[in-house]
């Protein structure tokens, strides 16, 4: 994993062992903990290390608790270089 920031909006990209580079908001839902400090199973569970709630990064769904879940935005890959669309695109905070 690792962290960037876009258009202002801090982000984490998360690259799958068995899948395509992925765009998820920087911080968790819950107290806002920087997700890039989490630990990524390689495949698709990522674990907030502040509290240990748990995401499916292929959805963004929250999978412990499950009534969360994590923005998502589009990828696009030209000539090596990453592209993030967080236009439009707020990211998920718990209660909000
Ligand atoms: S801040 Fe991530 S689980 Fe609490």
């Amino acid at each position: 994993m690792a962290a960037y920031e876009v258009d202002g909006q801090p982000i984490v990209l998360v690259y799958p062992i068995d899948g395509e580079v992925i765009a998820i908001q920087g911080f968790c839902p819950h107290q806002q903990f920087s997700l890039a400090e989490g630990d990524f199973d390689g495949h698709k569970v990522l674990t907030c290390s502040a509290h240990v709630w748990q995401f499916d990064v292929t959805t963004g769904q929250g999978i412990n608790p499950q009534d969360c879940e994590l923005a998502r935005y589009p990828v696009k890959i030209e000539q090596d270089e990453i592209y993030v669309d967080v236009v439009g695109r707020e990211p998920r905070r718990v209660g909000v």
